[in-house]
C-alpha cells in the first residue's frame, strides 16, 4: 500500500474544507471516498454531501462530516436498471436540495471555510450552483481518458448519420478511434436514446468551465490521451490514480463483503484461482448464467465467483444454477455474494480475473498484475475491454455469444496456456509502472499539484 506523501505543506492548509459530492453508484462512490481520504490525510477538513439513495456508511469514516440531501426518487426510479434515466432524473431532483445544503454550509460560521467543491463529472448541474456561489468546482471522472473520448465521439458520429449501426458494420473500425470497432462504442440502452446524448453534452460542457479535472488513471498509462484531452479541454488536470492504492481497501463498499473467500483462497496454490465478478450493475439472463457455470465447471480450474443478488435477472441468488453444478465443482469453486475485491486480486492464489471491465475492476486488476478474461456488458466496459486485449495485450476477449465451450477455452488460454503466461508478464510490467508512478512519477506529481491547486483558492 502506498501512503500519501506529506511535503510539509499541511500547516498552511489547516483551516480549509473541501466538500465532495459522489454519484450514488458503487463504481463512483468508492473512488470519491478514496479521494476524500487522501485529501483528509493532507490536512483538509472533509464534508461529504450525499443522496439518501445508496448513501455511504458514515461510521466507516469518523473523520468526515456527512450531510444527506433528498433525491426525490420514487421506488421504481431507485430500482431501475436504466442508469442513464437514473442519472438524468437525479440531475434534476437534486438541484434545489444541493443548492440549499451548500448555502447553509457557506453561511454557517465554520471553523474551516470551504475552499472548493469536488463533484462527480456526472453531476453536471453542480457547475451552475458553484458559479452562483463563486465557488470553484473540481470534477472527478472515475473512468479512463480513452473511454471519455469514445463517449465524446458519440454525438459527432450521430450528426454524421453513423447510427443505427448495421449488423454487417459491427467489426469495422470507428473513424479516428483506433483500435475501437463499431461494436465497442460505449452505447448504453435507455428508455429514450436521446437521454444519453443530452446527458453527455451537459457533462462535457460543464467540465470545460470547471476549475480542474481529477482522473482515476495515471499519466504513464494514458500519456497521449491526456495530451489530446488538454488540447480540447484547457483546464488543469490531475491524473492521480490509482486512488484505491493510497489507503487500505474497500471503505466505500455498499454491500457487505464476505471475507470467508480470503481463507478459502489461502488453501489454493499460487496463481491458480480464476476470480469471477461483474461489478455492481451488470446482469445476465438465465441462459448466459448457465453457460458461465458450465464453462467454469468444464475448465477444471479453481474459481472464486461473486454472484451478486440481482446478477441473474428475475432471480434471488443461486436458484438458477444448473442441476448437478455444485456437485461437479465440489471443493474447486467458492461462491459469495460480494467479495473484498481489492484484497482478492492482491491474494497470491489469484491468477486471473474474469470481469465485465468496469473501469475500477480493470484498473484494480492492472494494479495487482492480474490478467483478465473480458466479458463487457455496456458503456465504457466495451472500450476498456478492447484496450485490455488489443492495446496492452493483457487479456482474452469473449466477444461472441456466451457459450460454455467458449468460456472453457478462454479460461484455459488464460490460466494454463503459454499465451496466458505472456499476458501475466505484460500486466506485471504495467503493475510496476503503477508503483513507480505513485512513488516518484506522474501520479506523485499530479497529487502534489492538486494539493497546491486546492490550497490556492
Ligand atoms: C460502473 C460501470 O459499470 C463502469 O463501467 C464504470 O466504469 C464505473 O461505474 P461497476 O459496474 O460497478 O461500475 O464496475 P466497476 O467500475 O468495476 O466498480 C465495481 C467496484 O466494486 C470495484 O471497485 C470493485 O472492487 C468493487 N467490488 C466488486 C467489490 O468490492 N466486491 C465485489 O464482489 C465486486
Amino acid at each position: 500500500m502506498e501512503n500519501p506523501r506529506d511535503n510539509g505543506a499541511t500547516k498552511h492548509r489547516k483551516g480549509r474544507r473541501v466538500v465532495l459530492f459522489p454519484l450514488p453508484l458503487q463504481g463512483h462512490i468508492s473512488p470519491m471516498l478514496q479521494l476524500a481520504n487522501i485529501l483528509c490525510s493532507k490536512g483538509f477538513a472533509i464534508t461529504i454531501i450525499h443522496t439518501r439513495f445508496n448513501s455511504p456508511s458514515s461510521s466507516k469514516h469518523p473523520n468526515f462530516s456527512f450531510i444527506s440531501i433528498s433525491d426525490g426518487l420514487s421506488e421504481s426510479e431507485a430500482s431501475t436498471a436504466d442508469v442513464i434515466a437514473l442519472v438524468t432524473v437525479l440531475n434534476v431532483n437534486c438541484v434545489l436540495p444541493f443548492r440549499n445544503c451548500l448555502a447553509k454550509l457557506l453561511s454557517d460560521s465554520l471553523e474551516e471555510p470551504v475552499a472548493c467543491i469536488i463533484t462527480d463529472a456526472d453531476w453536471h448541474f453542480t457547475q451552475a450552483v458553484a458559479d452562483s456561489f463563486k465557488l470553484p468546482r473540481i470534477v472527478l471522472r472515475t473512468s479512463s481518458v480513452f473511454s471519455f473520448f469514445a463517449y465524446a465521439t458519440l454525438p459527432v458520429l450521430r450528426e454524421r448519420g453513423y447510427f443505427p449501426i448495421e449488423e454487417s458494420q459491427l467489426e469495422e473500425p470507428v473513424p479516428n478511434l483506433s483500435p475501437l470497432k463499431a461494436k465497442d462504442l460505449p452505447l448504453i440502452d435507455s428508455r429514450d436514446p436521446e437521454d444519453l446524448y443530452r446527458l453527455f453534452s451537459c457533462i462535457f460542457k460543464d467540465i470545460k468551465v470547471s476549475s480542474g479535472l481529477i482522473w482515476n488513471t495515471f499519466e504513464e498509462l494514458e500519456q497521449s490521451e491526456l495530451i489530446t484531452f488538454g488540447q480540447e479541454f484547457p483546464i488543469p488536470v490531475f491524473p492521480v490514480g490509482p486512488l484505491h492504492r493510497y489507503f487500505p481497501a474497500s471503505t466505500g463498499s455498499l454491500l457487505t463483503e464476505d471475507r470467508s473467500c480470503l481463507s478459502w483462497l489461502s488453501t489454493q496454490a499460487p496463481k491458480s484461482v480464476l476470480y469471477v465478478s461483474f461489478g455492481s450493475l451488470a446482469a445476465f439472463d438465465e441462459t448466459q448464467f448457465e453457460a458461465m457455470a458450465w464453462g467454469l465447471a468444464k475448465s477444471k480450474q479453481p474459481f472464486l465467483w461473486v454472484v451478486r443478488p440481482g446478477l441473474v435477472r428475475g432471480s434471488e441468488w443461486l436458484e438458477t444454477l444448473p442441476n448437478g453444478f455444485l456437485e461437479t465443482i465440489e471443493g474447486r469453486g467458492h461462491i459469495v455474494k460480494w467479495a473484498p475485491q481489492q484484497e482478492v486480486l492482491a491474494h497470491p492464489a489469484t491468477g486471473g480475473f474474469c470481469t465485465h471491465n468496469g473501469w475500477n475492476s480493470t484498473f484494480e486488476s492492472i494494479c495487482e498484475g492480474v490478467p483478465m478474461i473480458c466479458l463487457p456488458c455496456h458503456g465504457d466496459q466495451k472500450v476498456n475491454a478492447r484496450y485490455v486485449t488489443d492495446v496492452w495485450k493483457i487479456g482474452v476477449h469473449l466477444e461472441n455469444r456466451l457459450e460454455s465451450g467458449e468460456i472453457e477455452r478462454a479460461i484455459r488460454r488464460l490460466m494454463v496456456d503459454s499465451e496466458g503466461h505472456e499476458m501475466r508478464d505484460r500486466v506485471m510490467n504495467l503493475k510496476e509502472k503503477v508503483d513507480l508512478s505513485l512513488r516518484q512519477g506522474g501520479s506523485y506529481r499530479a497529487l502534489e499539484s492538486l494539493i497546491s491547486h486546492i490550497s490556492s483558492f
